[in-house]
């Protein structure tokens, strides 16, 4: 194989093996999915909601639609997005049922525990800013 052959083929899968995918990851989960598009410091605290607490929970900004537990934007934010004013003790809320858990027999049991602090924080963040936006 001459070196330009070599060199033409080496591009041939780099496309192949990392664009393409890339773009195909990339392009899932944009507004025809139904999910909201966040603000990108709150994206790592909408895919932790989605992957922990969207089983349970109905939350429009995140496209969950769980209905175990509350649904996050009625129980929190019922007249739509909170005032900047209001977020911090929405997140306090919300951590605090992540941390701790929640356990009245109605309407069940939240365990706690399911992030670290680090996790729990970025998820309290995310659920703060945007319940009620549905
Ligand atoms: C196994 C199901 C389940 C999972 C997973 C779950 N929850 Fe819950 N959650 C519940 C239930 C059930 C309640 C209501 C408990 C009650 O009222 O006693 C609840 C209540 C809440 C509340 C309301 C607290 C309050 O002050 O009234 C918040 C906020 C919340 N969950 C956030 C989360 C977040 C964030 C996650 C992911 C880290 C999560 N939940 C994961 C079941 C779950």
């Amino acid at each position: 194989m001459s070196k330009r052959t070599f060199i033409v083929f080496g591009l041939l899968v780099v496309v192949l093996a990392v664009a393409i995918p890339w773009l195909v990851f990339h392009s899932r989960g944009d507004a025809k999915s139904g999910e909201d598009a966040v603000a990108g410091n709150l994206g790592g605290g909408q895919a932790l909601f989605q992957t922990n607490c969207g089983t349970c929970h109905t939350l429009y900004s995140a496209g969950t639609d769980g209905n175990y537990g509350p649904n996050l934007d009625e129980l929190l934010a019922p007249g739509g997005p909170a005032p900047a004013s209001e977020i911090e003790s929405i997140e306090g809320r919300v951590l605090s049922a992540v941390e701790n858990g929640l356990d009245s027999s109605t309407p069940g049991r939240m365990p706690a525990g399911i992030l670290n602090p680090q996790q729990a924080k970025e998820v309290a963040a995310f659920v703060g800013n945007t319940a009620g936006e549905g």
